[in-house]
């Protein structure tokens, strides 16, 4: 069925592809917003899964102040910057062995809460280019299984493990990391719709099946949530800002700007148990 367009009178929307993403224009984010922008902003993340704004130059503090208005601040359980717990630095240089987010994901599944949302502002982009961010629909994800594997997945769990994230993948020491077991495919508190929730980089373990059967039916749904027709693409710009929605897409940041420099402050809302 085809939905209208929802008629938008405090800012303008342009749709980035028609399943996922759109420009957001016409609002200025490091003044307080009205209860009216608000409520535009959110019922465009909600339509777009993740929206993006060009020429917002914020401070850390502004930054926060613009989650705050869609939930609690999350705090990340290994990366935080000095003297602002509530961001997570995204920095790559000439001496990262990894960059972050360099595999798909969508943030710290590994929670028994996982965040709801992420709002990343780009600070450096990379000089020479690259550097672009790719996010996948998961809703579309779902939807396009065939109904004979979404009637096999629709009741079975995964473990995220956050020891093969930040451990094995970023050799991030800690004591000890999080883990979950969350519905393979849950729905979204807010819009209803349901959606495919693994991800390469947390998701380990299929507990309902044999560690062969569970291996190749995760290949499968990683392979299937990464195609094209699931994604778009986001080019930066300095001061160009992503709030994507962690209930319902994934994303990539390509890492194909070495040597180069590309530095980025994210700040993550808090979210709810997966059902
Ligand atoms: C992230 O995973 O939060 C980082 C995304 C990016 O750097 O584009």
């Amino acid at each position: 069925m085809k939905r209208e367009p929802f008629p938008y009178q405090t800012i303008t929307v342009a749709s980035v592809t028609p399943s996922i993403g759109a420009e957001i224009s016409g609002v200025d984010l490091s003044r307080p917003l009205s209860d009216a922008q608000v409520a535009e902003i959110q019922q465009a993340w909600m339509d777009h899964q993740v929206i993006f704004f060009r020429d917002q130059k914020l401070t850390i503090e502004q930054h926060k102040a613009f989650g705050r208005y869609f939930g609690e601040l999350h705090v990340h359980p290994l990366v935080t910057m000095a003297g602002h717990p509530e961001i997570v630095e995204i920095k790559a240089d000439e001496n990262s062995s990894y960059v972050q987010g360099e595999n798909w994901h969508s943030d710290v599944t590994c929670a028994e809460r996982p965040p709801m949302g992420s709002i990343l502002c780009m600070h450096q982009i990379p000089e020479n280019g690259g550097g672009d961010t790719l996010f996948s629909s998961m809703y579309l994800a779902y939807e396009t299984l065939s109904e004979p594997i979404k009637k096999l997945i629709d009741g079975m769990t995964a473990i995220h493990d956050g020891e093969h994230a930040y451990r094995v993948r970023q050799n991030l020491k800690a004591d000890s990391y999080p883990r979950a077991e969350h519905p393979i495919v849950r729905t979204h508190p807010v819009t209803g719709r349901r959606a495919l929730f693994v991800n390469r980089s947390y998701t380990v373990r299929i507990p309902q099946l044999s560690e062969r059967e569970s291996r190749a039916m995760l290949d499968m749904l990683f392979e299937h949530s990464e195609l094209d027709v699931m994604k778009c693409r986001f080019k930066w710009r300095p001061n160009s800002i992503a709030f994507w929605d962690n209930r319902c897409t994934m994303h990539l940041a390509i890492p194909d700007y070495f040597p180069h420099t590309r530095y980025a402050q994210r700040v993550t809302l808090s979210g709810d148990k997966p059902f």
